[in-house]
């Protein structure tokens, strides 16, 4: 039996709003937000999820007029969920993400007014990007579909957490990445060891995850298992097989065995070094950074270096004492380093904290000291203790910050406030909670293009003393 559905049909996408959510209206003009994969100007029948007073939200059921945007796309590119947007043209992706980013001010005007508005800055590689590819097995089983499928090899489908579809070519891993996932796609399906089941918590090959630095080719490979699916002498056969197999892709400097033995679908559990190096070394600029199977990095190394760029250029003041806020591995404080009288670089991950103080080893900086603390308890101690910083710099992750952290921030009264957001949304909220009163005012805005072909955008704002 069909299932039945409300849908609504003909409906054209106007935009796209924050999120990549496409925006429509009904016959009535009442708004429609469409979810997963709205391309400007297409028009498409959706099926209607929720019908509220001010407005339905839907996804797409068909595309009824393909947009004139539409790029043909080459053979062998695949679209998933982690690459939506590639069939806008990257300079048209550019062009909406620099509209939402104006877009979201739209209920403040006031924190504009007279603000320089700087061009976006483009990711300076547009595919093969990214430093670190994740790539999962699955099986996919389904009576009511009649489906049954032992074997999936790649990434999740658009809006599908369970389900992944094959991949046979990622545009965001470069050549290498590409080639080693052929590579191990053959091997795991040479071996016949079933992939693990998340339904039932049976089976054995769960992610490979790929991490490549930009800089220096270097190559770390991290084979995710449930390995008490094998008794104790496969698992001695399969670590000499996987051993040798590496062993045959000189590309690879480092490789990991990862018992993942946990339920959930993430990579984690205990890493088992078993060929090459233990970390990799990337760079920022002439900084040298060391990457363990755990570290955090920024997964677009150009563009990190574009981002930090755009954050240094934005502090006027001479030789601050700085505080970075949310500093994860320490990236922004170190590129900062050499320019500031001293930076306090605070982070709630203790092992980023980590990786930050060994890098500040690694490059011989000696101005920067790691604190690892939630931010909000330490802002009060500070406060107590009477610092006072220059510059403050904060990179929140996307819920933005505590609500106890805006106006401690304030009360410190430092010149200038850099901050660096990759959710508009919570951008705003919190501006508004740090300068309530107009204590603060905005005067640049530099929207970056963190991953070009998703709807992601990364911002940064400098604000500075009012008075
Ligand atoms: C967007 S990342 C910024 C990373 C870093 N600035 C960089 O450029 O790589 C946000 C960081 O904030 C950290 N974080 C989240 N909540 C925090 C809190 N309450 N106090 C301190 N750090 C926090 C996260 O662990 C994460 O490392």
């Amino acid at each position: 039996m069909g299932q039945k559905w409300i849908t609504l049909e003909n409906i054209l996408v106007e935009k796209l709003i924050l999120w990549g959510i496409g925006l429509g209206r009904d016959t009535t003009g009442k708004k429609v937000l469409i979810s997963w994969g709205a391309i400007p100007e297409s028009v498409v029948d959706i099926r209607v999820l929720k019908n509220r007073s001010n407005r339905i939200e839907g996804q797409i059921l068909r595309v009824v007029k393909r947009s004139p945007l539409e790029a043909r796309l080459p053979e062998h590119f695949q679209v998933y969920g982690g690459c939506r947007w590639l069939p806008i043209p990257h300079e048209k992706q550019l062009e909406i993400k620099e509209q939402q980013m104006r877009e979201v001010f739209t209920h403040h005007p006031e924190m504009v007014e007279g603000v320089a508005w700087h061009p976006i800055v483009a990711s300076p590689e547009v595919y093969g990007y990214r430093n670190k590819v994740e790539f999962s097995w699955w099986k996919y089983i389904s009576a009511r579909e009649g489906v049954h499928d032992d074997y999936r090899f790649g990434f999740h489908e658009s809006g599908q957490f369970d389900r992944i579809v094959n991949c046979t070519y990622c545009v965001l891993g470069d050549e290498v990445v590409n080639d080693i996932f052929t590579a191990f796609n053959a091997f795991a399906r040479e071996n016949r060891i079933p992939t693990y089941d998340v339904k039932t918590g049976v089976g054995f090959w769960r992610h490979l995850v790929i991490r490549r630095s930009k800089k220096t080719g270097e190559t770390m490979v991290v084979v995710s298992v449930n390995i008490n699916y094998l008794g104790d002498d496969q698992q001695v056969e399969f670590r000499k097989a996987l051993k040798k197999f590496i062993g045959m892709i000189p590309v690879i400097t480092s490789g990991y065995l990862l018992h993942n033995t946990g339920k959930a679908d993430i990579v984690q559990g205990f890493f088992e070094h078993i060929a090459g190096t233990k970390t990799i070394t990337e760079k920022l600029f002439d900084l040298e950074f060391e990457i363990s199977p755990k570290s955090f990095f920024q997964t677009n190394t150009l563009w990190a270096e574009e981002l930090y760029r755009v954050t240094g250029e934005m502090i006027r003041t001479k030789n601050p004492v700085v505080f970075d806020l949310y500093a994860g591995t320490g990236t922004i404080g170190m590129v900062l380093a050499n320019r500031a009288r001293e930076v306090y670089s605070v982070e709630i991950v203790p092992e980023a904290s980590e990786d930050n103080m060994r890098n500040l080893t690694k490059n011989n900086i000696k101005n920067v000291t790691v604190i690892n603390a939630p931010v909000e308890k330490l802002l009060e101690e500070w406060k107590k203790e009477g610092k006072t910083p220059d510059v403050i710099v904060i990179d929140p992750p996307r819920v933005g910050m505590h609500p106890d952290a805006p106006g401690i921030l304030r009360d410190f009264n430092p010149e200038e406030i850099i901050y660096v957001s990759c959710n508009p949304a919570t951008l705003v909220r919190d501006i508004a909670l740090i300068a309530p009163n107009g204590e603060y005012r905005i005067t640049d805005i530099t929207p970056v293009d963190m991953f070009p072909h998703t709807h992601h955008i990364e911002a940064v704002v400098r604000m500075e003393r009012a008075s």
